[in-house]
């Protein structure tokens, strides 16, 4: 058994923060958020609830079927908005779903760990999944710290997947953790984001490169057949860097986070949806998801593209 992507959608706080804004509380320059990360502005605001619903009823939406027809739902973040219940029972409750929901924290992973986690699920009982990964990192940023308010946002992103008795679209995937690197990126509860950012940089491209190159093989696949790379919407540069070492041309990288930030677990779907949106993908394309982020995690999976 397999799944099949039916459906897809985002959200997005209203409020517009531009890299002009933050020069007027920080000391920092447009020239130096864009050059080192690619980011010009962020969207911030909203809870997580909100965004996670915005999504997924315009992912079920898109999907065209009855909410009460879901039977799981799985929401990844690192951002709930209260630590008892989890964030997915409100989002669940607004959007009518049927069955269970469950939150998953793989930090910029998640929404990779999301999909594959479906996938399996998907095969023991569920006919239908909502994965959803929305974040409201603004709630714990440090605004006064340039070394991380300068790089995230809030938004949403989710598909509804669907079983189906073949292979389906998930091809491959490998997903993985190294605690040993779990300091380089945390925040404790009530506290703020704190980042040794030139260490996860270096990381992030090591792990991300292993990862694909695993679930490429995997799949007998050569990095050049693939046709869109979804990667986290953290640093262009480590996108940039991980495009090269793999043999995929840079052009086939998916980008949103000049105007997002780096969402954490919305980050891959809001690049996704931007490409399908875009017109960059046909039947039969492979798209190859890859995250990274605190734990250390990391997250790859290959999809063949059927819209
Ligand atoms: O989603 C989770 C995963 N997170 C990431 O993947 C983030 C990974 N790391 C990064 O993206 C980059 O390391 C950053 C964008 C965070 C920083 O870029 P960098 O090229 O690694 O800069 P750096 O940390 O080496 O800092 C260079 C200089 C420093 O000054 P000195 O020590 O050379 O005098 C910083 O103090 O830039 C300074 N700096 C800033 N200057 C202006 C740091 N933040 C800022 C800022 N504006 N906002």
């Amino acid at each position: 058994m397999g799944m099949r992507i039916l459906g897809w959608g985002t959200a997005l706080p209203d409020k517009v923060v531009t890299n002009a804004d933050l020069e007027k509380t920080l000391e920092t320059s447009d020239e130096w958020i864009v050059e080192r990360s690619g980011i010009r502005e962020r969207r911030i605001g909203d809870s997580t609830t909100d965004l996670a619903v915005g999504a997924g009823r315009a992912a079920i939406g898109k999907a065209g079927v009855d909410p009460a027809s879901i039977d799981l739902m799985i929401l990844a973040t690192t951002t709930p908005d209260q630590q008892v219940p989890a964030t997915s029972a409100q989002v669940h409750h607004e959007l009518q779903l049927s069955g269970g929901a469950f939150d998953l924290n793989a930090a910029c992973s998640g929404f990779v760990y999301a999909l594959v986690t479906a996938n399996a699920l998907l095969s023991t009982g569920p006919k239908r999944i909502l994965v959803v990964g929305a974040e409201t990192l603004s709630r714990i940023t440090d605004w006064t710290d340039r070394n991380t308010a300068v790089l995230f946002g809030d938004g949403g992103g989710a598909i509804v997947v669907e079983s189906v008795p073949d292979e389906g679209q998930l091809l491959a995937w490998d997903l993985g953790l190294d605690a040993e690197a779990r300091h380089i990126l945390q925040a404790d509860h009530g506290g703020y984001i704190k980042m040794d950012g030139r260490e996860v940089f270096k990381r992030a491209v090591r792990v991300m490169v292993d990862s694909a190159k695993r679930t490429l093989e995997q799949a007998k696949v050569r990095p050049e057949e693939v046709k869109l790379l979804v990667p986290h919407q953290a640093n262009i540069r480590i996108i940039q860097s991980a495009c090269d070492r793999l043999g995929i041309d840079r052009e086939k990288a998916a980008l949103v986070m000049h105007r997002t930030g780096n969402t954490s677990s919305a980050s891959i779907p809001l690049a996704l949806v931007d490409a399908i949106e875009q017109g960059r993908l046909e039947d039969g394309d492979l798209v190859l998801l890859a995250g990274f982020g605190a734990g250390m995690t990391w997250g790859t999976a290959l999809i063949r593209w059927q819209a």
